[in-house]
């Protein structure tokens, strides 16, 4: 496994009036080379989860391995895993803090003395990556890109850093359809092209029932259930408490069970959703005239 989090706990200001329990035994385990992604409403610990992946924050009581080494030893070296794990934070905009895009993107290999020509490739081939031609976007000012742009902007200052795991918290919110299209391609090519690990947060099951092979859904610090996208989707009444909205076709197959009492709520796609609805109008009368109960 790549990382295997035991029962990990952790508290934002402990032991103070303003103590806020992020995590309370969360156990799961993330395997290499695939699209993990972590939903959950708002609080659920999502963000905390991934400043303890990226070696932020030491969680505890509790263990957390990487590659099966225990981080918190005192024998792990911390580097390893920020070398190895790449962040794109919740608010992408804030992790840019350079004038250019240039120079923004270039911050990473030269802070890790990275020789200059090699870190120019790095920038050029990273800014190319994401779809921003290095000699039109390197010497723009960074405030005055689109949020679209600086988000990308962002991701390439994480590819420079030839991580093996990206981490994208939330990286569509606040984007129109379009954008968020796009930001969902670039992530699969990204992917693809790499050879990455991508781990994706989101408080939306929406984009990551097409782009996850696993989801673990989190509830209060905890683990609540995991699956593959199909799985999840059979937990529809779970998903409601936790006021979690299915996706669209997910959605319509939910309510149509009213009348359709056999109706699967696993149905990724608008396709398969049609596919079931005429698989119901077929099968459930043959059923009916017989008197016998639909499956
Ligand atoms: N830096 C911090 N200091 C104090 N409390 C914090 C801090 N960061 C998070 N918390 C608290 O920890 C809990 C979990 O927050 P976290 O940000 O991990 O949740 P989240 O699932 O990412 O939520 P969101 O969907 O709103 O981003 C919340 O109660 C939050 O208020
Ligand atoms: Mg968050």
């Amino acid at each position: 496994m790549l990382f295997e989090l035991r029962n990990l706990s952790h508290t934002y200001l402990r032991g103070t009036p303003f103590a806020a329990e992020a995590l309370r035994g969360l156990s799961l385990s993330i395997a290499a080379g695939q699209t993990t992604a972590l939903v959950g409403p708002t609080k659920a610990g999502k963000s905390t989860i991934v400043d303890v992946l990226a070696g932020l924050i030491k969680p505890s009581p509790g263990t957390f391995f990487f590659e099966g080494a225990d981080v918190g030893s005192s024998s792990f070296d911390v580097e390893r895993i920020r070398t190895a794990v790449g962040i794109v934070f919740q608010s992408p905009e804030a992790q840019i803090f350079e004038e250019t895009v240039g120079k923004d993107v270039s911050f990473g290999p030269r802070r890790r003395n990275v020789p200059l020509a090699e870190s120019r490739r790095l920038v050029q081939e990273s800014l190319e990556a994401v779809g921003l031609p290095y000699e039109d976007f390197r010497s723009r000012y960074t405030y005055a890109l689109s949020g679209g742009q600086k988000r990308r902007v962002a991701i390439a200052g994480v590819l420079a850093l030839q991580p093996q795991v990206i981490v994208f918290d939330e990286p569509t919110a606040g984007l129109d359809p379009r954008g968020r299209r796009e930001l969902l391609d670039l992530i699969v090519t990204l992917k693809q092209r790499h050879n990455l690990t991508i781990i994706y947060i989101s408080s939306s099951l929406d984009e990551v029932v097409h782009l996850a092979d696993v989801i673990h859904v989190l509830d209060r610090g905890n683990l609540a259930f995991s699956g593959t996208p199909s799985e999840i989707l059979t937990y529809a009444h779970e998903l409601t408490a936790l006021d979690i909205a299915m996706p669209e076709a997910a959605s319509i197959a939910l309510s149509l069970r009213e009348i359709m009492p056999a109706m699967r709520t696993n149905v990724l796609t608008l396709d398969e959703l049609e596919a079931e609805i005429s698989k119901q109008t077929i099968i459930a009368p043959i059923f009916k005239n017989r008197g016998i109960k639909a499956p």
